[in-house]
């Protein structure tokens, strides 16, 4: 059911170092800022040959990823990406698995204009997985 893994996120505690490390030290193509006021974050996101990099900043007041760096404050790999074909019909398969969808459990339009959803850490060996349909 899965496809390519779209997306690596990592939770930064200083989004400009870490878009200039990406850029300088990894030589990587680094994009520009995006505020995503939905999902509480900025991101920028590092284009690789064969992936993407997601770097997550806190935005807002209740930012899911301000409690990530409280608990880790040097930043930390927060989500992976697998990309889907039809998101609806992958939850409803997950879902009669035992897996559980955060949120509403409804697709929400991710940083890629894109419906994405969330699943469980617990259910994926500690992992939060993110779901995008392409
Ligand atoms: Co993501």
């Amino acid at each position: 059911m899965i496809g390519r893994l779209n997306h690596v996120a990592i939770a930064v505690p200083d989004l400009d170092a870490a878009a200039e490390q990406y850029r300088s030290a990894l030589g990587a193509n680094v994009g520009a800022p995006q505020d995503e006021p939905d999902h509480g974050v900025t991101v920028i996101f590092i284009e690789l040959p064969n992936t993407k990099i997601e770097l997550l900043y806190p935005l807002g007041e209740s930012s899911p990823i301000q409690g990530f760096l409280d608990k880790n404050p040097a930043g930390g790999i927060h989500h992976i990406c697998y990309e889907v074909d039809d998101i609806l019909s992958a939850r409803d398969h997950l879902i009669e698995t035992g897996a559980r969808v955060l949120g509403t459990g409804e697709p929400k339009i991710g940083a890629h204009g894109k419906p994405v959803l969330f699943l469980h850490p617990k259910d994926f060996n500690g992992c939060l997985i993110e779901l995008e349909q392409v």
